[in-house]
């Protein structure tokens, strides 16, 4: 199969966006440091404690924040007491809209390229509250534990105005079509609806999917210094880059004038953006004249920091004799609040999973007064393909058909929306693969497997998340005769981006790992990458090839003609043996100390831009994968156990097992809680969120989860950089789909709204 991969990579090069113009050579590279189970580059930091996070930079006179928060959803604040809060020990300043310095609004997260604000709505400017939990006043105080009880202290009155809190309501109102990224959430083929009534077989269901709230363990914090006019943020974020640009804009400063790091994030998941928290801390910073440490409390992360909104969904699917789709019908309803960018875009996945004649996918919105939802891990394929492949369950079950041989019937020759060909597409060798594995072919009727009081039964579901790379800018490589340092500022949130990122250079370079240093985290460096998307392995992949073979040509020109590698350009030479070589002949070959000395050069320094990300125009590219899962439910109590789960990828060249396999379990754990538990409790009366702890709040705990198989299948992807799409989100996808459908495979009973709680059961 690999060779078969290669063949179409070489004939698909005219088409390549790649640096030169031909496919990475690092995909054919089969025996380096890529591919191997290297261990984190960090991990010895991390466990001796002397990895500073956020909130452990300890600043010269630095006060410690705490905030209070609005208790109404919408509506005027008529009076603040500020004055036992001012008077309590240690309090150094208290500030509201009435001392807040002015600040214009956080650009919106991807209204343009550096833009990350969570929501665009006025911080702390005015009597204005536009959501309940919305911060309405801040102290700083010595200590956190004086600035905590300070905050009690403060009093706050409000006058309430009608708000939106409740989805019958918003949608009565009038829903608005979803639109993702510039792009409409709307799909048209042929006439689906009349397909769906003519067609032999049938379902035609409703899904719904509560809210979540990000808890990555880390809470989001920031520890922000004033230098001048120079803004100095240690955060914990996604995205150095962009924090730097909009906190600029929000303080009518340049960019250059904000320096933001952030070398280690306890998670991310798409929630460690810009909120408020950042600009209330450096608003405080400035007007206290002393350095501000804010850590949000893991109440004021539900407060503040958006989550998942709710969706209802409907799936129709309309299918002739042999089970071929006539008819994929995917359509139904999100929340959104008015100031952000994310109509949760539940049709996502189906729209290149399954060849059908006709189709009809859409995303209405309705808008509510609540915090500005936002990306939570595989935003859109997490919910979606609850959805869509419940159903597909549904109707397997309806026509007697296996739920793995009827998504194979239905496995396209290319994008059914766009019409484009797949970069590489092992879907139905992802679910062999895994049937084998998993032991699916033990598969028995519904209802009819029971240990005791124990019914057990095994679901199946697809999993699929787009390959994306946004323009990630430059890269620097640091040549010396010892070694290279690659600096870029992109994010390790803990997923193993350092490490990776590490083994592909020193690949590249023909280095060993201990001489490869990957520098990132910090908005001063070259290039602005987001770690979103499952995108920044492709996207820093990309900058460092092009500012590689930047430094090759360079290189190449500096050994001159008395180099045994006079004569070549850079297509004809590899990084091998601390030097370059001649392909294909390892005798023509010069070390970089050997280059540099005849050059009297002690290092070389290169940025380079790769070109536009052009692939996904010519492709359609996307991570495949299929999931299993076998349950056992109380037939007394209800109570539901996940007893094995197997995740089968297909995701492109793995770089590196050992992370991308605790990706694709933290995925699945993560998708776990999707299917059992996670549920944000929000007051349709107040717009309230009801139980902001992990108390009230359930995540997987250990006992929630048995052992996690994963497996990929290795294949290549001849378009990507380095043969890899992401790992990052697809993990979660399908997940909750293969839980409800092994629960009605235990059961008999088809639970149609997550979570599935032990109550749906009985
Ligand atoms: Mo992710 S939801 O793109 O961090």
């Amino acid at each position: 199969a690999a060779s078969a991969v290669m063949a179409k990579a070489v004939q698909m090069a005219p088409d390549s966006w790649m640096p030169g113009g031909k496919p990475d050579p690092l995909i054919r590279a089969q025996h380096g440091h890529v591919g191997r189970p290297i261990s984190r580059v960090d991990g010895p930091v991390k466990v001796q404690g002397a990895a500073p996070y956020a909130a452990e930079f300890p600043l010269d006179g630095m006060l410690y924040a705490a905030l209070v928060f609005s208790t109404i959803a919408k509506g005027k604040i008529t009076a603040l007491d500020t004055d036992a809060a001012e008077a309590a020990t240690g309090v150094k300043l208290v500030m509201t809209y009435r001392n807040a310095p002015r600040m214009k609004p956080m650009p919106l997260f991807m209204t343009s390229e550096k833009a990350c604000g969570g929501n665009d709505l006025p911080v702390m400017q005015d009597a204005q509250v536009y959501w309940n939990g919305e911060p309405v006043a801040l102290v700083l105080a010595d200590t956190q534990e004086q600035a905590d009880h300070a905050a009690s202290l403060i009093h706050v009155a409000f006058e309430e105005e009608h708000a939106i809190t409740a989805l019958a309501e918003a949608k009565a109102k009038g829903v608005e079509p979803g639109q993702f990224m510039g792009q409409p959430l709307k799909f048209e083929n042929g006439a689906a609806e009349q397909a769906l009534a003519d067609a032999a077989h049938k379902v035609d269901q409703r899904y719904t999917t509560p809210r979540h709230s990000h808890n990555a363990i880390e809470l989001h914090a920031v520890a922000v210094a004033w230098e001048g006019d120079r803004l100095r943020v240690h955060d914990a974020t996604q995205m150095v880059a962009h924090s730097a640009w909009s906190l600029g804009h929000v303080f009518g400063i340049a960019e250059d004038q904000v320096h933001v790091t952030s070398p280690f994030v306890g998670g991310g998941f798409g929630g460690k953006g810009l909120w408020q928290h950042q600009v209330l801390a450096a608003a405080a910073a400035k007007l206290a004249g002393r350095p501000v440490r804010l850590m949000l409390s893991r109440e004021g992360v539900y407060r503040i920091v958006g989550g998942r909104t709710i969706t209802e969904q409907r799936v129709a699917l309309g299918a002739d004799a042999e089970g071929r789709f006539d008819a994929l019908i995917h359509t139904g309803t999100t929340a959104m609040s008015h100031h952000n960018v994310l109509p949760e875009p539940f049709i996502l996945p189906a729209r290149s999973a399954y060849a059908t004649k006709t189709m009809k996918l859409d995303v209405e919105v309705a808008y509510l007064d609540m915090v500005a939802n936002t990306f939570m891990r595989a935003p859109g394929e997490a919910v979606g393909t609850f959805a869509l492949e419940s159903a597909i369950d549904e109707l397997a079950h309806d026509m007697g058909v296996d739920p793995i041989e009827l998504r194979l019937r239905n496995e396209p020759d290319k994008d059914p929306t766009t019409g484009a060909p797949f970069s590489s597409r092992e879907v139905e060798k992802a679910f062999r693969d895994g049937a084998e594995r998993f032991g699916w072919a033990n598969r028995q009727a519904p209802g009819t497997r029971r240990e005791g009081e124990w019914l057990i039964g095994t679901g199946v579901a697809t999993a699929t998340y787009p390959y994306y790379r946004m323009p990630g800018g430059a890269a620097r490589i640091t040549l010396t005769p010892n070694g290279a340092a690659i600096d870029i500022a992109a994010h390790d949130m803990g997923m193993g981006t350092a490490t990776a990122q590490t083994q592909v250079a020193a690949d590249r370079l023909g280095l060993d790992m201990a001489q490869v240093t990957f520098n990132y985290g910090d908005s001063t460096l070259p290039g602005v990458v987001m770690a979103g998307g499952s995108q920044q392995t492709a996207a820093i992949g990309a900058s460092v090839m092009a500012a590689h073979r930047a430094l090759v040509t360079e290189l190449l020109k500096l050994a001159g003609n008395d180099s045994p590698l006079a004569g070549l350009d850079a297509d004809e030479v590899v990084g091998v043996n601390g030097g370059l070589a001649k392909i294909d002949d390892a005798s023509a070959h010069e070390s970089y100390a050997s280059i540099l000395a005849r050059a009297q050069r002690n290092e070389l320094v290169v940025e380079a831009e790769p070109p536009s990300p052009l692939e996904t125009t010519h492709w359609s590219m996307h991570s495949h994968g299929a999931m299993f899962c076998e349950v056992r439910v109380n037939a007394v109590t209800g109570e539901l156990r996940v007893s094995r789960f197997l995740g089968s990828f297909d995701c492109g060249r793995i770089l590196n097992p050992k992370t991308a396999a605790s990706q694709f379990r933290g995925g699945i754990i993560m998708g776990l809680g999707l299917a059992l538990m996670e549920e944000t409790q929000y007051d349709e009366r107040s717009g309230r969120i009801m139980n902001p702890s992990l108390a009230e709040y359930h995540v997987p705990v250990h006992m929630d989860v048995p052992e996690i198989e994963v497996m990929w299948t290795d294949i290549p992807d001849p378009h990507a950089p380095m043969g890899a799409r992401g790992v990052g989100e697809i993990g979660i996808t399908g997940v909750a789909a293969a839980v409800a459908n092994a629960v009605f495979n235990a059961t008999g009973k088809r639970v149609r709204d997550l979570p599935i709680t032990l109550d749906k059961l009985l």
